[in-house]
């Protein structure tokens, strides 16, 4: 057979700060690939179906990608041919370092493979954010870390992201007061839509003065490090928890420039306790309290709401990649292929 147009995303180089679309990621409509033939060397050889653009891929960048390789991320494929028994042709495969490319070659040598069941019907683009890495942070971190009681107050940054929307809706859940911050009005909307008790855009607000005005905080979700940190440290209660998330304010700037936090010493004279964490390690150490079938219940049931927003072109996901990490999304960006 001929060769196939294969499209992928190719990482070229490591960028200073956002990575530039036809510099530091390139697409490549020209690659081709052989359907029938490629070797498969006991993996299987998929169709994708959707990729995900989360904020991660910024600083696998620093440390993992190899340059003029396919960009690496979340994604979702359509087995075409099989050299392992427990995926069959059809089904539906999602790898957590899958190219951003139309067909892909998968080994569990290389990456754990999930087959996706999907029996509730669910869009296939769920499992890259509420269902996907971002959902599933946000669950086992809330409930590992957060020891969340009822009527303390939360405050969430980054609140309209997945990760930040999960947490503000799972602490509302069960009865917490959510003070949650985002970088745009519409993203501020999104957050009164969902619950949240005080919602506010930190660009035009000072973080400090509404949280204090708001009676301070037992508990930060902190998903963007820095300053803001630092600024958050300076508002919590006594005996208040911080759960280290995330570092969006962070990881587009040269580590030599990242912010020094001045604050620790209140983590001392107010007993907070500082938590970072990492999913698969939480998981590992706590399991993943039935994430997959309570999230899958509360999509199902309307009670659980993130946002999305969907391109059917590869090459959108340069540009994609970028705005999340300066906060021009609106949502949780995937790529759909038709
Ligand atoms: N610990 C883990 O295992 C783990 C796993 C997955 C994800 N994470 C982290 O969780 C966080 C949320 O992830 P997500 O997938 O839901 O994506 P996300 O919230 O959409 O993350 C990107 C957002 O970060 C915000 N942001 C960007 N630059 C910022 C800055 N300088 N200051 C403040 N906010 C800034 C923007 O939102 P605004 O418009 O609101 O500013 C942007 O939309 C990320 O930090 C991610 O790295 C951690």
């Amino acid at each position: 057979m001929s060769p196939t147009p294969n499209p992928t995303i190719l990482f070229v180089s490591n960028p200073q700060g956002i990575p530039v679309p036809g510099e530091d990621l390139i697409h490549r409509p020209d690659i081709t690939i052989d359907i029938d033939n490629e070797p498969l060397n006991g993996g299987v050889l998929t169709k994708t179906v959707a990729l995900g653009i989360d904020p991660y891929m910024r600083r696998r960048m620093q440390f993992e990608y190899k340059p003029n390789t396919p960009v690496l991320g979340c994604g979702i494929g359509v087995v075409l041919r099989s050299e392992n028994p427990k995926f069959r042709v059809g089904d539906h495969i999602l790898g957590r370092s899958y190219p951003f490319a139309q067909y892909a070659v998968l080994s569990e040598a290389t990456e754990p493979l999930r087959v996706l069941k999907n029996e509730t019907g669910l869009p296939w683009t769920a499992y890259l954010g509420v269902l996907g890495l971002a959902g599933e942070t946000a669950w086992v971190g809330y409930k590992a870390h957060a020891e969340a009681k009822k009527g303390e107050t939360i405050y969430v940054s980054t609140g309209a992201g997945t990760v930040g929307s999960v947490v503000c809706q799972a602490a509302k859940a069960e009865g917490l007061r959510v003070i949650a911050s985002t970088g745009s009005e519409s993203k501020v909307e999104f957050l009164k839509e969902i619950g949240v008790d005080v919602a506010f855009n930190y660009k035009k607000q000072d973080v400090g003065t509404v949280l204090k005005e708001n009676g301070g905080v037992d508990i930060y979700w902190d998903n963007v490090g820095g300053k803001a940190l630092e600024t958050v440290m300076g508002c919590m209660n006594k005996y208040g928890r911080i759960v280290i998330c995330g570092f969006a304010s962070q990881w587009n700037v040269p580590p030599t420039e990242w912010h020094g936090n001045k604050s620790l010493v209140l983590a001392l004279v107010k007993n907070v306790t500082i938590k970072g964490f990492l999913s698969h390690d939480t998981i590992a150490k706590y399991g993943d309290f039935d994430f997959e079938a309570e999230v899958t219940k509360l999509v199902k049931e309307g009670k659980l709401n993130v946002r999305e927003e969907a391109s059917d072109k590869l090459e959108d996901a340069m540009k994609m990649l970028g705005d999340c990490l300066v906060g021009a999304n609106e949502g949780k960006g995937v790529i759909v292929f038709s």
